[in-house]
């Protein structure tokens, strides 16, 4: 059962108060907090198994290279992956897009080629494929974004020629929250023979994501979105795919042997992982996963759905505030931006924080899409499975405050 009061035990920062004022932490889409179990994880790691791993035999890293590798099964699992041979650890979501841009995108794209993206991608989906774009004279085309924030599909078929080779999209817009119907784009892509990559760093820590299901070829997460320690994060992709992609960088552990003219790569997804990994933070990303599954994905799906719909219903009825993108939940969940008339972003959110309410303020690495909502910056808050509605009660009083200081 879903019990908010025990969930919010479970997270030490939230007895946490900011100027004489209990925090409330709307920030989510650029970090969550981590419950105990995580933070112990990092300690117990370092306090009794520390070693690096597959290399050594003795026992610490024999232990060492079991949890790693047990972190990255119950990832498999939680993703639906067919086996770990798909899910690579890299630092974040980021890395895990600039990893398919340099390794499959240099080796299989030609002059020509086409990527189809959205005006609502964050810039990590948008800047590697920008660099690959110059270096092999390929066209990037842009799915529109609606005044609604949902995609324009039918400017999307239009643009889907068989020149197009990759459509890589956001499943939950980091500004607007839009959830893209991922599916559907999928299939199409399917059809002309392009492969599908999805940005899941929002989606994957709110909602219940199936690769299988979503029939994707890529999916891209942060660990530190959902619980987990920050520097840690994952790629998934097709076993097949990835066997026919060259190496991303090398060094140690991504080689099975090495010759002075020649190497060989280790198997996958190792093939993928070169040096020394970040042993620890993936340890408790594994531990982040056993959290989130104990409350159920659909679980703290349904919490956020409500947390937004109740945010939206308070924030709509301010004549002062305007909502970006989707006024309702349909399609949407987690992440509201607004303005708040005659006030800068970074005046409201530093009044906001005088009263202990942390949100964003800024373009929020997306600076296409506040180019498209005519907007310089806009303030963000962003819910997680330990928010209330009486956080948001604190907001919509924050939000009066800094109003009438202003007038
Ligand atoms: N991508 C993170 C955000 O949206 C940092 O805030």
């Amino acid at each position: 059962m879903f019990n908010i009061s025990k969930i919010r035990k479970d997270f030490p920062i939230l007895k946490r108060k900011i100027n004489g004022k209990p925090l409330v932490y709307l920030d989510n889409a650029a970090t969550t907090q981590k419950p105990q179990t995580v933070i112990d994880s990092l300690v117990d790691y370092y306090t009794y198994h520390n070693a690096n791993i597959h290399r050594g035999i003795h026992t610490l890293a024999e232990e060492a290279t079991a949890m790693h590798e047990e972190a990255r099964s119950k990832i498999a699992k939680f993703i639906g992956a067919k086996s770990t041979k798909e899910i690579v650890f890299v630092r974040n979501s980021t890395e895990a897009i600039n990893l398919v841009a340099y390794s499959w995108g240099r080796s299989f794209l030609k002059k020509g080629d086409a990527i189809i993206l959205s005006e609502s991608e964050h810039h990590s989906n948008i800047v590697p494929w920008q660099i690959l774009a110059k270096e092999k004279k390929i066209k990037l085309y842009f799915i529109p974004v609606k005044d609604d924030g949902k995609l324009d599909l039918d400017y999307f078929k239009k643009i889907f020629t068989p020149q197009v080779k990759l459509v890589s999209l956001v499943h939950i817009s980091n500004v607007l929250g839009t959830i893209n119907p991922v599916e559907e784009i999928g299939e199409l892509a399917h059809e002309v023979g392009a492969l599908f990559l999805v940005d899941a760093a929002q989606s994957v820590p709110r909602m219940p994501v199936n690769v299988r299901k979503l029939d994707c070829d890529f999916l891209a997460v942060s660990g530190h979105k959902m619980l987990g320690p920050t520097g840690i994060g994952f790629l998934y992709a097709k076993e097949e795919i990835l066997s026919s992609m060259p190496p991303f960088l090398g060094g140690g552990d991504m080689i099975r042997e090495v010759y002075l003219d020649h190497s060989e790569w280790n198997e996958l997804p190792f093939k993928f992982e070169a040096g020394t990994p970040n042993i620890a933070d993936a340890i408790a990303l594994g531990t982040a996963v056993d959290y989130l599954e104990k409350i159920g994905m659909e679980n703290i799906f349904r919490h956020e759905k409500k947390l937004t719909d109740f945010a939206l219903r308070r924030l709509g009825k301010l004549s002062y505030l305007s909502i970006y993108g989707p006024k309702t939940v349909e399609n949407k969940t987690g992440v509201i931006s607004f303005s708040v008339k005659g006030i800068h972003p970074h005046d409201v959110a530093q009044l906001l924080d005088q009263e202990a309410v942390a949100i964003r303020s800024g373009f929020h690495c997306a600076m296409p899409l506040h180019q498209k909502l005519q907007m310089p910056s806009t303030c963000r808050a962003s819910f997680y499975v330990y928010n209330t509605t009486e956080d948001i009660d604190r907001l919509v009083e924050g939000l009066d405050k800094a109003v009438k200081i202003f007038q």
